[in-house]
């Protein structure tokens, strides 16, 4: 189907699977209640979890939020198209049934020639934003290709949604996400906008206590998860899984699933291996973290989550 096709799918209630330059999102027209509702339950999340809406270009902030700072215009200018949500006070077209909710609206514009392409033949029938959150069932590893899309919610889909296959998620890892409703920055979510990318764009101090709680769905529940067992920085025995840095050999008996040669590849891989392991029955993956600050932290956010108990 053509791009002008599936943004009228969108505009009459299907769901489409989309790629974007972080994980695969699972789209809705951000304005249509009954297909919004669609998603948390094919997800299975709850209700009160607010979802990101995806937007074409800057110029659509307006459209859905208010009291937007000049920090935020900065980041928006800078790192747009890309892997950073931006959290504003939300306009009246950001509705209780996408927003959870909250006074608040994530929008991310999404750095992916065919999410970019479908947004703007949405905007062009009036289709002003994509609710999408993460293409997985609640709690579990997000899809970085459109196969894992498919092994994760098909089942769930009904016969007009759609997947669109755009190839391997270059990213790998989720948005960082910012509120910028305050008087400066905070990373409510770390990932490939880093800390310091923030402080550059806006010329204020981030808040560096990014590990702490967060008002978000990742929070400290188990998350992130494959169904095996993550257990973090310890030498995997005979049978477990085992992800490490390219430098760290794997222990006699242990199974490989990726030896990433660096940070950027340690986050493009990470959720394809944890899947790899699932898709081979393993019941313990052992990951010895990434050292180091920038995605380094984001990638060893997520493992922490995954490694927390159900
Ligand atoms: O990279 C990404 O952000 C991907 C792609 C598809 O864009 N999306 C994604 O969505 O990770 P999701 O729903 O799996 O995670 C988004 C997180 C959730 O934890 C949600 O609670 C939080 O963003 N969030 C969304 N709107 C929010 C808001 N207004 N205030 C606080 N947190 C919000
Ligand atoms: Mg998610």
């Amino acid at each position: 189907m053509s791009q002008v096709e599936n943004a009228v799918a969108l505009k009459n209630g299907a769901l489409i699977a989309f790629p974007t330059e972080t994980v695969y999102g699972l789209g809705a027209d951000a304005s249509n209640e009954k297909a919004v509702a669609r998603i948390y339950e094919v997800k299975g999340r709850p209700q009160d979890h607010p979802l990101i809406l995806h937007i074409a270009a800057i110029e659509d902030i307006s459209y859905w939020a208010t009291d937007v700072s000049e920090y935020a215009m900065a980041l928006a200018n800078k790192y747009w198209p890309g892997p950073m949500t931006l959290i504003f006070k939300r306009s009246e077209s950001a509705k209780d049934f996408v927003t959870g909710e909250q006074n608040t609206v994530g929008l991310r514009v999404p750095d992916h020639a065919l999410a970019l392409g479908l947004l703007q033949e949405c905007k062009k029938i009036g289709v002003h934003a994509i609710a999408a959150p993460s293409a997985n069932r609640f709690g579990h590893v997000s899809p970085t290709t459109a196969d894992a899309v498919q092994e994760e919610i098909s089942a769930y889909l009904a016969p007009q949604d759609l997947i669109l296959d755009g190839g391997p998620a270059q990213v790998g890892l989720e948005s960082t996400i910012i509120d910028c409703t305050g008087d400066a920055p905070k990373i409510l979510r770390p990932g490939a906008i880093t800390q310091a990318m923030i402080e550059d764009a806006t010329g204020l101090k981030v808040s560096e206590d990014i590990n702490s709680d967060i008002r978000v769905s990742g929070s400290l529940e188990k998350h992130y998860a494959p169904n095996a067992k993550v257990i973090l920085d310890v030498q995997a025995s005979e049978g477990q899984g085992f992800i490490a840095p390219a430098d760290v050999a794997t222990p006699p008996g242990a199974i490989r699933l990726a030896s990433p040669a660096n940070t950027d590849e340690y986050a493009r891989t990470l959720y394809a291996a944890l899947r790899d392991g699932d898709a081979q029955g393993l019941a313990t993956i052992a990951i010895i973290q990434p050292s180091g600050d920038g995605l380094a932290i984001a990638i060893r956010d997520r493992l922490m989550r995954a490694s927390k108990g159900r």
